[in-house]
């Protein structure tokens, strides 16, 4: 389900977020590998507000594990630590809790020297839609938990999720909204799926693909697709046109006269991309010149 974020929703998910975190020790802060950038919401910092965090790439099954690599030695710079999960699979989920342990090491152990018996770390997963909370909190439960969707404003009874012996997660999420403002980050969210194509048209979204893939993916794109030259420049709108035109004759999508059908080709393209057909795909780096925001 798309949410239609208006700024009331906001102030609600934000509030929600925040009236939780009282319950809570520490957030999980999920993005997605492909996207990390596009996938993070503007105001996590001010809303999470110097509670302990850990940050999950998830998705990573999808994304390019280099990239990954580097934007954990990113978050890292940043001060946070850094897990990268497939939440599908259940690949390295069981890092989570061990990590969110070692964060509040120094908690736990005054805690010890006081005499208490330190209970189990509490989490709470934050998120843009479609990011993979549900998914995630069902693999770190080990259950299948109904999850209220995706609409702030859902309010029901609180219930603590065993995870282990040592952690216990809020079963909601918190759901955060993406840099929509941002037209980039519509774009990138779109070819990632996290929006829905009826908010974007798909031969745009498709377009916005293929110059990113050819820019920085030719080859996976060229051995999917059988695809002969590549764009002479990628902003030149024409090459981009006709790599699609390539991509939809290559796939039977044509209609009369010869003409491609490029609705059907952008379907396709979304698709395979979706799906990782094209390979493991990261459509946002972190550069050298990027702002480190150290803690
Ligand atoms: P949300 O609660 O944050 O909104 O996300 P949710 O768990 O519903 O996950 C959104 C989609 O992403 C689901 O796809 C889910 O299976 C998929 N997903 C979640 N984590 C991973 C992951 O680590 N790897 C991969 N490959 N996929 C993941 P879906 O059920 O097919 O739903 P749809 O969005 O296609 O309708």
């Amino acid at each position: 389900m798309s949410i239609q974020w208006f700024p009331g929703h906001m102030t609600r998910a934000k509030r929600q977020i925040q009236d939780k975190l009282k319950l809570i020790d520490i957030a999980i802060e999920l993005l997605d590998a492909r996207v990390p950038l596009s996938s993070r919401n503007p105001m996590v910092d001010e809303i999470l507000h110097g509670k302990p965090r850990l940050i999950v790439l998830n998705k990573s099954d999808l994304a390019d594990p280099k990239t990954t690599e580097k934007w954990m030695t990113y978050f890292a710079h940043e001060g946070h630590e850094c897990v990268s999960v497939d939440s599908s699979t259940g690949t390295k989920v069981g890092e989570i809790p061990i990590k969110a342990r070692e964060i509040l090491q120094d908690k736990i152990n005054r805690q010890i020297s006081k005499g208490i018996n330190p209970r189990a770390v509490r989490g709470l997963i934050v998120g843009i839609p479609n990011v993979g909370k549900s998914t995630l909190i069902n693999k770190l439960a080990g259950r299948s938990i109904a999850i209220t969707g995706d609409r702030p404003g859902v309010t029901k009874g609180q219930q603590w999720i065993k995870v282990g012996t040592q952690m216990e997660l809020l079963d909601t999420p918190g759901i955060l909204w993406p840099k929509f403002e941002d037209q980039l980050v519509g774009f990138r969210l779109a070819m990632t799926g996290a929006i829905r194509e009826q908010i974007l048209n798909i031969d745009e979204i498709a377009y916005f693909a293929i110059k990113e893939l050819a820019d920085r993916y030719w080859p996976a794109l060229q051995e999917r697709y059988d695809l002969e030259t590549p764009p002479s420049d990628i902003e030149d709108n024409q090459e981009i046109v006709r790599i699609m035109e390539d991509i939809g004759r290559r796939r039977g999508c044509l209609i009369g006269g010869g003409r491609v059908d490029l609705e059907k080709a952008s379907g396709i393209i979304l698709r395979d991309l979706r799906a990782g057909k094209l390979g493991r795909i990261t459509l946002e780096a972190p550069y050298d010149n990027m702002p480190v925001r150290k803690k």
